[in-house]
């Protein structure tokens, strides 16, 4: 059968660091509540030149460099967001003209902070539909242009940045030994859609808006839901916990990220933490966490690697894959 392998991945993030110590003065609020409630200690801003399609296309480059390939190995895009350059086109389009493709197609998703696992999930049936041979699976934010700087109880967990992979089409036993995308399990439900939005918008207020976010009711679900997700994902492959070699969550809170580690078995020395350096960096802190911990020689070809992300819709989805 076709599986979906990963080739290189790459990262991008802005030049500026914010520290938590920056932020008072601000708000009301201090290193310590940040770092005690959250496990954050900073983040990357975006200058005005550094947008989600320059850090997009940057991550993109990077991962190409990693898998020895170029732009014209690519036949598809496919880019999270939820804080495009432009209402349209899709950034992702502008990502394809920046590498000077004039080849293939690229489209955005949004699905929050879960948006690169339904990205990676989306690439993985183009794929195996024999629709395309080479994706670019890109996650680029730049919250901070939609934070509320007023607002201490948002504005100080988020930051910018971008993570690509290319997954190329490759033959597979269809067995888990296979390299590749494995398997998958996605959900949403807007019955919480007010719990975590953008107050604005082209068809309603006609502007950008702001996050809001009743942090409390986010954090209530939060755990349960990745969980389920996890336990599909674990069922459909006939794995359990103690087959995963590494897992690398959605890095919105170190407690939520402790509490889904326990909940489920997996050993502490197995989790990837980026949120004390990114914050959450939404559809992006995934491909960022990945790209760190491969960069730093934790993840290695073979790896059982188990992702997973929960965010505004409410939307949540984990996959699993063989590095
Ligand atoms: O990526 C999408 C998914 N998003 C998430 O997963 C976020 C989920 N939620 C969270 O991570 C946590 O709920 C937060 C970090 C947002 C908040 O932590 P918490 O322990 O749930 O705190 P809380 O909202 O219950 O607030 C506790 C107190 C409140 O004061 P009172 O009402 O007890 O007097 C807040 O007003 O902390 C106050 N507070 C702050 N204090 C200092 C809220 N923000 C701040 C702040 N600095 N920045």
């Amino acid at each position: 059968m076709i599986r979906s392998v990963v080739r290189g991945i790459g990262s991008s993030l802005p030049r500026r660091i914010m520290k938590n110590a920056d932020f008072e003065g601000m708000v009301e609020t201090s290193d310590e509540w940040i770092a005690q409630r959250t496990g954050i200690r900073q983040r990357h801003i975006a200058a005005d030149d550094e947008t989600t399609a320059s850090l997009g296309e940057a991550a993109a480059r990077a991962a190409l460099d990693a898998a020895g390939l170029t732009p014209a190995d690519i036949d598809l895009i496919v880019l999270a967001t939820s804080t495009p350059n432009n209402t349209f086109p899709a950034t992702s389009v502008e990502i394809q003209n920046r590498l000077g493709m004039r080849h293939g197609f690229a489209f955005d998703m949004q699905a929050v902070c879960s948006g690169f696992v339904y990205a990676v999930t989306t690439a993985d049936l183009y794929i195996r539909g024999g629709m395309a041979k080479r994706v670019l699976v890109i996650g680029s934010e730049t919250f901070s242009r939609i934070l509320d700087w007023s607002d201490r109880s948002t504005c100080v967990l988020f930051g910018d940045g971008a993570g690509a992979l290319v997954l190329e089409a490759a033959d597979g036993a269809g067995s888990i030994a296979d390299r590749g995308v494995l398997a998958a399990s996605l959900r949403s439900d807007g019955e919480h859609k007010d719990k975590l939005f953008v107050d604005g918008g082209p068809s309603t207020t006609g502007t950008i808006g702001h996050l809001r976010m009743e942090g409390r009711e986010v954090f209530k679900h939060a755990v349960g839901m990745i969980t389920d997700v996890i336990e599909a994902v674990f069922s459909q492959a006939g794995v359990t916990a103690e087959d995963i070699d590494w897992f690398v969550p959605h890095q919105a809170n170190k407690r939520i990220i402790d509490a889904s580690a326990k909940k489920l078995g997996i050993a502490d020395e197995k989790v990837v933490v980026t949120v004390n350096v990114h914050g959450n960096t939404s559809a992006a802190s995934v491909p960022l966490a990945l790209s760190a911990a491969v960069a730093d020689g934790r993840i290695k070809r073979g790896d059982l690697v188990l992702l997973e992300a929960m965010g505004g819709g409410f939307t949540w989805g984990a996959v699993l894959v063989r590095w």
